[in-house]
Formats: structure tokens, sequence, C-alpha cells
């Protein structure tokens, strides 16, 4: 059952192809994948994946998970803490511009993105894994309100900032409970070369990787949080004929440590 869906998603999706083959070569080859896999579908793969294990019930073993690293690696997760989930966030990044200024060059102003459950893909299948950010930055962000819904089911939560300068973490659903937390930013490393630069291969390259800190330690139950194989996100590098406020798409990783 695993190898025939493996093998079956192979062989059905550009996923078989090199990572740079996105968007660069074929847009209409793309185009034809997005038909075969619908909004959901990503969101889904996970669940999809390990049906027929007792995934439903949460029992992927996260223990030998192992972190992609960047050329220039971040600082591994402090002793002690372990991974609890790792999702696939889908989202904006924001960015404002003074246009009172010639010179300027766009500032952050936060992401808001929705994070889908691929922990058991990151246990089990981490090369797979590492190619679904591209994916899923082509693709429109999957969304149901029904909460029987498997989007709704894979959906892990939220991401989003409460003020300029902290990232927030809400992976309590109506579905389940799996935890919350405020973060500050820790370390950040330069994406790789070879991350895609937007959807279809086109934008201005991928967000840095990061490593978050917990902005207190007790009454939350994440402590840190990584942003790993980032996808696009990265905003033009001048001012020059942007708006105010502006929002570039990407996907990224998210290991959520404990
Ligand atoms: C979703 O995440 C939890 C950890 O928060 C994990 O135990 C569970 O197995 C995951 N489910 C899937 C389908 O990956
Ligand atoms: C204009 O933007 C540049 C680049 O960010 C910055 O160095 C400079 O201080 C800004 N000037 C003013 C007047 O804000
Ligand atoms: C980011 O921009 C989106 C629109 O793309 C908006 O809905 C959201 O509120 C903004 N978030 C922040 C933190 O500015
Ligand atoms: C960089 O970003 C801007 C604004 O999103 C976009 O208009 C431009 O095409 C991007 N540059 C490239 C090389 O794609």
């Amino acid at each position: 059952m695993k190898v025939s869906f493996y093998t079956a998603l192979l062989a059905s999706t550009a996923i078989a192809a090199p990572a740079a083959h996105w968007g660069q070569d074929s847009r209409s080859g793309d185009r034809g994948m997005q038909h075969r896999w619908d909004g959901s579908s990503y969101a889904d793969f996970n669940r999809q994946w390990h049906h027929g294990r007792d995934s439903q019930r949460g029992s992927c073993d996260l223990r030998n998970a192992v972190m992609p690293a960047a050329p220039t690696p971040l600082p591994p997760p402090a002793a002690g803490r372990v991974l609890s989930h790792v999702a696939i966030g889908r989202g904006n990044q924001n960015y404002t511009c003074d246009l009172s200024n010639s010179t300027a060059v766009p500032v952050a102003a936060g992401a808001v993105a929705t994070l889908f459950n691929v922990s058991c893909l990151a246990a089990d299948m981490p090369e797979l894994l590492a190619r679904m950010c591209p994916i899923a930055l082509d693709l429109p962000v999957p969304s149901s309100d029904d909460t029987n819904s498997p989007i709704y089911q894979g959906m892990s939560g939220h991401h989003y900032f409460t003020d300029n300068t902290t990232p927030f973490f809400d992976l309590d659903t109506g579905a389940h409970a799996y935890g919350r937390g405020a973060f500050k930013k820790g370390d950040s490393t330069p994406a790789p070369e070879s991350a895609v630069r937007g959807p279809y291969g086109e934008g201005n390259g991928s967000v840095a990787w990061l490593r978050l800190d917990a902005k207190t330690t007790s009454g939350q139950a994440f402590q840190e949080v990584y942003r790993l194989n980032t996808a696009g996100g990265q905003p033009p590098k001048t001012c020059q004929g942007m708006p105010e406020t502006f929002s570039v798409p990407y996907a990224a990783e998210y290991w959520l440590f404990q």
C-alpha cells in the first residue's frame, strides 16, 4: 500500500522531476499538474499516505525525524527539546514601503499562513517532504470551515504575528489541540541558492531559514520553531514602483519543538 501510493504519486505528478523543473521551463506542464492535484491534495496527502496506519490517532514516531540543513546551518535545538509537530505553512509575507523615501527598501511586516500537518511525512519520507513547499506555493491555499472535511482535519492551525516582532503559532483548532506559542527571532541563515524564486519559479527569491525562540518558557506548549525549506516570500530589493504595503506568497516547513 505504502509503496504503491508513492509510486503512483511519482508517476502521476511532476514531483518526480528535479526541483529546478518547477515553473522554469514548462508552465503548461505545471498547470496541467494543478488539475491533477486539486487544491486540497497536498494538505490531504500526508493523511492519505498514512491511511491504514494509526495516523489519525497520532502515532507517528518523530524521534528520528531530521531537519534539513541550510548551506550555513542553523544552531541545533537546545538540549532536552523534543520535536512535537511538523507543518507546511502556506500564506503571505507582508512588507511595507516608505513612499516618501526614494531609496527605501521593503521592510518586513509580519506574515499570515495556514499550517498543514506533515508530521508523519517528516518522520517517514523526508525526501518527499522536501519537495512539497514548491508544490504548495504553486497551488491556492486549501481552505474549509467544514470541521469534517479532509482539509480541516489535515490543518494544523494558523501562523500570524501579534505585533511586528512576535510570530505566533496557534495549533489549536476545532479538531485538535496541539498547542500554541509566541516567539521572537533567534537565528537566520539564507535559503539555498537552488530554492525556488516564487510561484512557477518566478519571483524575488525564498525567505531565510530561521530558528525562533519562545517569548516565555512557561505557559506555552512550543519552545522553539524552525522555518526551513522555504519557497518564495522575498520582496524586491527596492521599493521602486511598489505600494505602501504588499504581500508576497510563500510556503515553508515549520518544525515545532516542545
Ligand atoms: C499530526 O501531528 C501530530 C503531532 O502534533 C502527530 O502526532 C500526528 O501523527 C500528525 N498526523 C498526521 C496525519 O501527520
Ligand atoms: C531611506 O531608505 C534608506 C534605505 O532603507 C535608508 O538608509 C535611509 O535612512 C532612508 N531615509 C530616510 C530619510 O528615512
Ligand atoms: C498581511 O496581508 C494580508 C493581505 O494579504 C492581510 O490579510 C493580513 O492582515 C496582513 N497581516 C499582517 C500581519 O500585516
Ligand atoms: C519581484 O517582486 C515584484 C513585486 O512582487 C514583482 O513585480 C517582480 O516581477 C519580481 N521580480 C522577479 C524577477 O520576478
